[in-house]
C-alpha cells in the first residue's frame, strides 16, 4: 500500500507538544491538517509553537518566508471531532489515559468514513487494548513520534493484534514520505525504544548503587568513551526522575516483573525526597548553582609515567586499535601468543570479559592486574575507565594509567566492578534488543534504526554486539549471570543461537 495522497486531509487531536510537532511535520510534507484540541485555546498556542520554530528556520535560511506561509496555511484549526470528518488519517495525542483515548476514538469512527485510518501516539498503552473498544480495531495503528517530532527522525509503526497489515504499511509509507524513518513493530510494552533502552539508565544506577563510581564519572565515561550524547544521570535529571521512574515501572508491571526491568531503588529514593531533575535544582547532579551545569568533576587519575614497552599477549580483539595508537605514542611494542593482555613490566592490563578484575587475577594468577572498559572508538575516546583487582599493587595502577595517558586519554580509575561501564551498558542494550528481535516484536535493522534514530544512540546496539563480536558480548553477559546470579542478566536465546551458528543478527 503506498503513502497516503498528499491531498487528503489529515487529522490531529491534541494540539500540546507532541500533537502540534505531528501537525507540522504533515503540513511540512504537503499534506491539508485539521488540528483540534478539547481545551479552549490549545490550538491557538500549538500553532504559535508552531510559527516560533518555524521563525527560527526561516531566520537561520532553512526555509523560506513564503513556505512558512504555506505550511502555517495548510493547518486549519478545527473546533470539535465532528469537523475532523473529511480527515483519511487521524492521529491522535492527546492524555496518555486508556479510557480517554478509547472515548476519542469512538467518536471518530461516528463522524468519519468506514475507510478513515486511526493512529495513535501512545508512548505506553497497548495498541490491542485500544483497538478492543473499536468497531473497526483493523483500521488503529500506533504512530509512536519522539519529541520533538518536527526533529527526531523515528517513527514506530505499532500493530495490535486486530491491526489490519495493509493499514500498518499505510501508515509506515506516510511516516517515510513525510521524511520520517518508520520501523514496524508489534505492540509489546515499551515498544522498541523505551524497552531496549531501559538498560542505559539500569546499568548506570547499577554501578553508582554499588559504588564503583560517581554518577558524573559515569555521565563522562559513557559520553566521552561511548560515544553517547547525553549520560544516563544527566539524561534521566533532563526527563525527569518521576517520569523515568513511572516508564521504568510501566515497563517492569507490564512484563510481569521481569528482573530485567527491575526499577532502582536510588531512584525511588531521589523520587520520594521530591528531587526531580533540573526541573526541582536537583536530581543526582544538582543545578541550583550554575545555569544547568553539576560542579563535579568526574575522577580523572593524577598524570602517571608513560611505559616506554609494552609486550601484547594475543588479539586485543575490539580494542585491537590500541596497538596504532601505541605506535603512534612512540611506545615500543613485541609480540607474542596470549589471551589478549598488554603488559607493561609485571602488570597485565586486559578488555573487561564481564568478571571482576580481582577475579581474574586469582584464576589466571596474575595479582597485577588491571581491566580497561569498552570504547565506541578507541582513537577518538577522550576517556576510558580502569578498574584494578584488589590484588593489584599501586604501581602497577599507575602502569596501566600511564599506558592509557601516553594514548592522549583521561583515566577514571573505578572500583572492580564486573563489565565496567560501558561495556555492561552495551552488552545489556544489545542483548534487550537480542530478546525484543527473538520475541517476533521487529527485525534486527529495525533495533538499530529505532536506537539511533529514537534516542541518538552512536551506533545501533545490535551492531555494536557484532563490531565487539558476538562470542565476547556472550561471554561478558554469562560472567555477569555467573557473578551476579540474577536473571536480569540472563543471555537472550537468539544471541547464543547466532553465536553457536556463527552467524550475526543481520544475515
Ligand atoms: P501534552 O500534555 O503536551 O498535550 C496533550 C494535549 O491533548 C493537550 O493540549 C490537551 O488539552 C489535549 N487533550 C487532552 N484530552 C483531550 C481530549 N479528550 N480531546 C482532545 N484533546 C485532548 O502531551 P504530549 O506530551 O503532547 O503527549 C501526548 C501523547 O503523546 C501522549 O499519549 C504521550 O504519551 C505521547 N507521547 C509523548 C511524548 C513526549 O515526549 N511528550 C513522546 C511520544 C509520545
Amino acid at each position: 500500500m503506498a503513502a497516503l495522497p498528499v491531498s487528503a486531509p489529515v487529522g490531529v487531536i491534541g494540539a500540546g507538544a507532541m500533537g502540534a510537532g505531528i501537525a507540522q511535520v504533515a503540513a511540512q510534507a504537503g499534506y491539508p491538517v485539521l488540528l483540534f484540541d478539547a481545551m479552549v485555546g490549545a490550538v491557538e498556542k500549538g500553532l504559535a509553537r508552531i510559527a516560533k520554530g518555524l521563525d527560527r528556520q526561516v531566520e537561520r535560511g532553512k526555509l523560506s518566508p513564503t513556505d512558512r506561509e504555506a505550511l502555517l496555511g495548510r493547518i486549519t484549526p478545527a473546533h470539535s471531532l465532528e469537523e475532523l470528518a473529511p480527515a483519511r488519517l487521524v492521529i491522535e495525542a492527546i492524555v496518555e489515559d486508556l479510557k480517554v483515548k478509547c472515548d476519542v476514538f469512538e467518536q471518530i469512527e461516528r463522524s468519519c468514513g468506514d475507510d478513515v485510518i486511526l493512529a495513535t501516539n501512545t508512548s505506553s498503552l497497548s495498541i490491542t487494548a485500544i483497538g478492543a473498544s473499536l468497531k473497526r480495531p483493523a483500521r488503529l495503528a500506533g504512530m509512536h513520534f519522539f519529541n520533538p517530532a518536527p526533529v527526531m527522525k523515528l517513527v514506530e509503526v505499532v500493530s495490535g493484534i486486530d491491526t489490519d497489515p495493509q493499514v500498518a504499511q499505510l501508515i509506515y509509507d506516510t511516516a517515510k514520505a513525510w521524511g520520517k524513518l518508520p520501523v514496524h513493530v508489534k505492540s509489546t510494552p515499551g515498544f522498541i525504544v523505551n524497552r531496549v533502552a531501559r538498560p542505559f539508565y539500569a546499568e548506570g544506577l547499577r554501578v553508582l548503587q554499588e559504588g564503583a563510581a560517581d554518577a558524573v564519572t559515569i555521565d563522562a565515561l559513557l559520553q566521552e568513551a561511548g560515544g553517547f550524547p547525553m549520560g544516563p544521570f544527566e539524561l534521566m535529571d533532563l526527563i525527569g526522575h518521576d517520569v523515568n521512574f513511572a516508564v521504568t515501572g510501566s515497563v517492569f508491571t507490564a512484563y510481569f516483573h521481569d528482573q530485567r526491568f527491575q526499577p532502582s531503588l536510588l531512584q525511588q529514593e531521589l523520587v520520594s525526597a521530591g528531587y526531580l531533575g533540573r526541573k526541582t535544582g536537583r536530581g543526582f547532579h544538582f543545578y541550583e548553582h550554575e545555569a544547568g551545569k553539576s560542579h563535579t568533576r568526574p575522577a580523572t587519575a593524577e598524570p602517571a609515567r608513560a611505559p616506554s614497552a609494552v609486550m601484547v599477549a594475543g588479539n586485543l580483539g575490539v580494542a585491537e586499535p590500541l596497538m596504532a595508537l601505541m605506535q603512534a605514542a612512540g611506545i615500543q611494542l613485541e609480540h607474542q601468543e596470549g589471551p589478549g593482555l598488554i603488559h607493561i613490566g609485571a602488570t597485565a592490563v586486559a578488555l573487561t570479559d564481564g568478571r571482576f578484575a580481582t577475579q581474574r587475577a586469582a584464576v589466571d594468577n596474575i595479582s597485577d592486574l588491571a581491566l580497561f572498559d569498552l570504547a565506541l572508538d578507541y582513537a577518538k575516546a577522550s576517556r576510558i575507565a580502569l578498574a584494578p583487582a584488589d590484588q593489584a599493587s599501586p604501581a602497577a595502577l599507575e602502569a596501566a594509567v600511564g599506558l592509557f595517558q601516553a594514548l592522549g586519554k583521561q583515566v577514571s580509575v573505578i572500583d572492580d566492578i564486573p563489565g565496567l561501564v560501558v561495556m555492561r551498558t552495551v552488552c545489556m542494550l544489545a542483548n534487550e534488543g537480542a530478546d525484543t528481535v527473538n520475541q517476533g516484536v521487529c527485525d534486527a535493522a529495525s533495533v538499530d534504526i529505532a536506537m539511533r534514530n529514537g534516542v541518538n544512540y552512536p551506533r545501533g546496539p545490535l551492531a555494536w554486539a557484532e563490531a565487539i563480536g558476538l562470542p565476547g558480548v556472550l561471554q561478558v553477559l554469562d560472567n555477569l549471570a555467573a557473578t551476579y546470579g540474577e536473571d536480569r542478566y540472563r543471555a537472550s536465546p537468539l544471541l547464543r543461537r547466532k553465536v553457536y551458528g556463527g552467524r550475526t543478527f543481520h544475515d
